[in-house]
């Protein structure tokens, strides 16, 4: 069954997960509730401040940089014994846990139980591919399938509340964060934001296997200029509302019931101190019942941004603008009581933050049952499953993306052909996970190496050669890997980047392989040998010479726990490649921030070689690998677009199809896209945009008929005065192979 998005709606009741928990997010705004009204007539001012604090638990202590502390582990049970915590992040010490929870919930004065957090982004101790990598499934039910297996490990840890999924529209690859999320669309990141949130959250968020969420960074952290990480903002109201904001929206509507505050400023108000943002729009426009909790420290950096003056200032701005929970800096704890007891801030303000923060504690269930996710017997029971592997595989094996496969390279035989593996990468198993997936077990992960021999066997014609350190050279690695080349049929030249170039803090200024990579790469292909280029990367990379030159060019992303295999399931034809690029590929670095989804300006490119267009002089701003591409081991046509009638009327919908062709000779999973232009509008309208993906197998020779129906809400766009609907006009459709492909339909909208 195909919803009009195109999407294959998941056998679970979804929607009653929807309704169950955004109807549970209403009573923190609209109804008192007896419990947490009675505790509040009972909480002191320090323990008001304390429910809005948390704090990390390293190793049985709080780190408190904002006091310069490192308490002793005595410190911390004092702590929760004075209930002036709500709760801690970034422990899987199932017994430490249960002690400090055992102290809240029996010792402590008003017996609120504590909310353990950690970064369970892609993972936990099973490590499923990054969350680009899955992005570039374009399957929504396999990152809900992998959220909620997550969700399901992360219970034997002593994890109730994940801050994921990352949500944030990502469209200059130069910022390391990219890894985290959904790529540059924020269609496709808002379907997928739905999915993972319902995985994580299932369909009772008190059930011992569920993970409350956290849709982050809210909001514009994607923007930061020049991708440099918590960099300034400069994004417009409807920019914001039409790209930033709506996987933020979708993850609500799905259930979410807590957000982070991001980092970065939008336009000079930081996040986290934007009443704008936490309240006007998140809270009095969206209705959003849930908490806000801080990024690390970021209601302290509100100093830093020069929006606070002191401590006592940012504790102030940061509370009012709506910001509940504050993360690591202490500042709630430390001057909330006094700036009330000031004047300088309404008692109201706090209250209404605490009904939040208990509002959602009990939302999970953690006053009917504290000591969920805290039985140290559970983890044997939901670590590390067979199901969670084979589906770390699957999810890998559906992630890779085949950008080039010149004369059908690939797959390769299993037997009949020597093949030279050549690479940083081909028996270091260190960078299988990415970024944020620091409690992965790593004993379980498989390399390239292993996968390979476990698919060709002892006695397979392979050799495997690094050649290079992933940053440096080694001596006499290139020859090595040239003699291996020489004497091989095919080489296969894995490169690419380390775990540690991506994610937070790892922006870079350029994002092309590492330099002794590339000359790895140049110097096989001087052999003269047919070459195959693996690449392991978080972003999108500027791929060029001896790589772009391969025979045959494979995005394996961070694929997890099961990289080796899902490779070589891919390599070798046990699995054909079906992942399409959630991020354009440019031709060079300097193209960034580049994304397809652009306006056309009045000189937009039509062709290489036309002066006076928008363009660059070394290189057409075009992408070298589109948004959206993605090839298969067989040939598959699409024939023209068509709709199903001239003319729509704005409250009606119109079916767009078009026919789609497997005309090789291998059964191949195809992944149609739906795009629209408006060709007129108030606000110039991007050249295309994703509207719908639909997922199809086709057998060798055979056709099918691919078919979205187009509403109104499709074509809608932000208007200056930041509403959103369609106009009359033009359209162009596309059911295409990828956001440059396929023969447009037109449409009148009346
Ligand atoms: C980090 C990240 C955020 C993470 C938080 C807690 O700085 O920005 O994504 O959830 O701190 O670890």
């Amino acid at each position: 069954m195909f919803n009009r998005r195109g999407f294959l709606m998941g056998s679970v009741a979804l929607s009653s997960v929807a309704l169950a928990t955004s109807a549970a997010a209403k009573p923190f705004l609209l109804r008192r509730d007896p419990l947490i009204e009675g505790l509040l007539r009972r909480m002191t001012l320090e323990e008001k401040a304390g429910q809005l604090s948390i704090f990390t638990a390293v190793g049985g202590a709080p780190i408190n940089p904002a006091e310069g502390l490192n308490p002793s582990a005595k410190a911390v049970l004092a702590q929760v014994r004075d209930g002036l915590t709500t709760g801690y992040l970034g422990s899987f010490d199932v017994a430490y846990l249960r002690s400090l929870q055992k102290i809240a919930v029996e010792e402590s004065r008003l017996k609120i139980p504590l909310i353990f957090a950690a970064d369970v982004i892609h993972g936990l101790k099973t490590v499923y591919p990054i969350p680009l990598g899955e992005a570039a499934s374009f399957d929504v039910e396999l990152c809900r399938r992998t959220a909620r297996a997550t969700a399901q490990e992360a219970s034997g840890f002593g994890v109730h509340w994940t801050f994921a999924p990352m949500v944030d529209v990502a469209r200059d690859q130069r910022w390391g964060r990219v890894a985290e999320g959904a790529g540059e669309d924020p269609w496709l990141g808002s379907r997928i934001a739905e999915a993972r949130v319902r995985g994580f959250q299932g369909e009772d968020l008190k059930a011992e296997g569920s993970l409350l969420s956290c849709p982050k960074h809210f909001a514009g952290y994607g923007a930061v200029q020049g991708g440099m990480d918590y960099n300034t903002a400069e994004i417009s109201e409807v920019t914001l509302r039409q790209v930033h904001l709506p996987p933020f929206k979708a993850a609500f509507d799905a259930g979410a019931l807590t957000t982070m505050s991001s980092f970065n400023d939008i336009n000079g108000v930081p996040s986290t101190g934007s009443r704008r943002l936490l309240t006007e729009i998140l809270r009095d426009e969206w209705r959003f019942g849930g908490l806000v909790v801080s990024d690390f420290m970021s209601d302290k950096e509100l100093i830093d941004h020069g929006f606070a003056a002191d401590d006592a200032d940012a504790a102030l701005k940061a509370l009012w603008a709506g910001c509940d929970i504050s993360m690591q800096s202490g500042l709630y704890l430390k001057h909330v009581p006094a700036l009330v007891r000031s004047g300088r801030l309404s008692e109201k303000v706090v209250d209404e933050a605490v009904r939040r923060v208990l509002g959602v504690k009990k939302a999970i269930g953690l006053f009917d049952n504290p000591y969920r996710a805290l039985d140290p017997a559970r983890r044997a029971k939901v670590e590390g499953t067979a199901d969670m592997i084979a589906l770390a595989r699957e999810a890998g094996r559906k992630s890779i993306v085949l950008l080039k496969n010149d004369d059908a390279i690939l797959p390769l035989a299993k037997t009949g052909k020597a093949i030279a593996f050549i690479g940083p990468f081909v028996s270091n198993k260190a960078n299988e996970f990415g970024a944020w997936a620091y409690a992965g077990d790593t004993s379980k992960t498989v390399s390239l190496q292993e996968a390979v021999r476990n698919a060709l066997g002892p006695d397979a014609q392979v050799t495997f050669t690094e050649g290079c350190k992933p940053t440096r050279p080694i001596d006499g690695g290139l020859e090595a890997a040239k003699a291996a080349a020489l004497r091989a049929d095919i080489a296969v030249v894995y490169v690419g980047e380390l775990s540690s170039s991506t994610g937070e803090a790892a922006s870079t200024i350029s994002i092309t392989l590492p330099a002794p990579q590339q000359a790895l790469v140049e110097a096989v292909a001087a052999t003269g040998k047919p070459v195959v280029v693996l690449l392991k990367h978080g972003r999108a990379l500027a791929l060029s010479g001896a790589v772009t030159s391969a025979k045959a060019i494979v995005c394996t992303w961070f694929l997890g726990s099961q990289s080796g295999n899902a490779i070589a399931d891919v390599l070798f034809g046990d699995f054909a490649p079906q992942g399409r690029l959630p991020v354009s590929f440019p031709r060079a670095s300097g193209q960034e921030p580049f994304y397809y989804n652009h306006r056309p300006t009045g000189r937009p490119q039509t062709d290489a070689m036309t002066m006076f267009k928008a363009r660059y002089t070394e290189e057409p701003n075009q992408a070298l690998f589109p948004f959206g591409h993605g090839l298969g081991y067989s040939r598959i046509d699409y024939g023209k677009t068509e709709a199903a009638a001239p003319t729509m009327a704005r409250k009606g919908s119109v079916k767009v199809r078009a026919t789609v062709t497997n005309a090789g000779s291998r059964a191949q999973h195809e992944v149609a896209q739906l795009y629209v232009h408006l060709r007129t509008a108030s606000i110039t309208q991007p050249v295309r945009v994703l509207r719908g993906v639909q997922h199809l197998d086709l057998e060798p020779g055979t056709s099918a008929v691919v078919e979205f129906e187009v509403a109104a809400e499709d074509l809608g766009y932000v208007h200056a005065d930041l509403r959103e609907s369609a106009d009359p006009g033009v359209v162009d459709l596309w059911v295409a192979p990828s956001a440059v492909a396929g023969q447009a339909a037109t449409l009148t909208v009346i």
